[in-house]
């Protein structure tokens, strides 16, 4: 297998991970507030977690697969277009946003902002992972020759280096 589609797989399962510890915070959150104890510190790991892996992994595929991949397939249709449309939603959701708020000790709905975002989150993101990995990723194994690949290896070390600089 191409070494770029390992590693995101490799992303995926390290998500499905966060997506245990995230679902698990929830469950503090509802039963003990922000104020159990590590309750908050769990919550800021989360924090850095999603930040620093989760979105980097939308970037490399927001910016670099998808954009090559769409050379072969249609990219404002079909699977491309549906899996862009999904990142957006997880971002509409502001789980970050709570997260950071809570941290910062607002907390005048934030906690109840964090539960909901966290719940769609472990409601959706499973069957995101899973369209990626049936769909989308065997047709770029497929279509995606080696220079290609080499494309968006280059593409995603931009993506991800401009990102540092933001
Ligand atoms: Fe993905």
């Amino acid at each position: 297998m191409e070494p770029i589609m390992n590693e995101l797989l490799q992303q995926h399962r390290d998500a499905e991970a966060m997506l245990a510890r995230l679902a698990a915070g929830v469950i503090r959150v509802q039963r003990q507030g922000v104020h159990g104890e590590g309750v908050m510190n769990e919550l800021s790991e989360l924090r850095r977690e999603i930040q620093g892996e989760v979105l980097r992994h939308f970037r490399e595929e927001e910016q670099a697969l998808f954009p090559v991949l769409g050379r072969h397939i249609d990219s404002s249709s079909g699977p491309i277009a549906m899996l862009m449309e999904e990142h957006a939603q997880f971002r509409q959701l502001q789980l970050e946003e709570a997260l950071a708020a809570l941290e910062s000790r607002h907390q005048d709905g934030w906690e109840e902002k964090l539960c909901q975002a966290g719940d769609a989150i472990g409601r959706l993101m499973p069957a995101h992972i899973e369209k990626e990995e049936s769909v989308l990723f065997p047709m770029a194994e497929q279509m995606l020759g080696e220079d290609e690949c080499a494309e968006v290896r280059t593409l995603w070390s931009h993506a991800n280096a401009a990102a540092l600089t933001e």
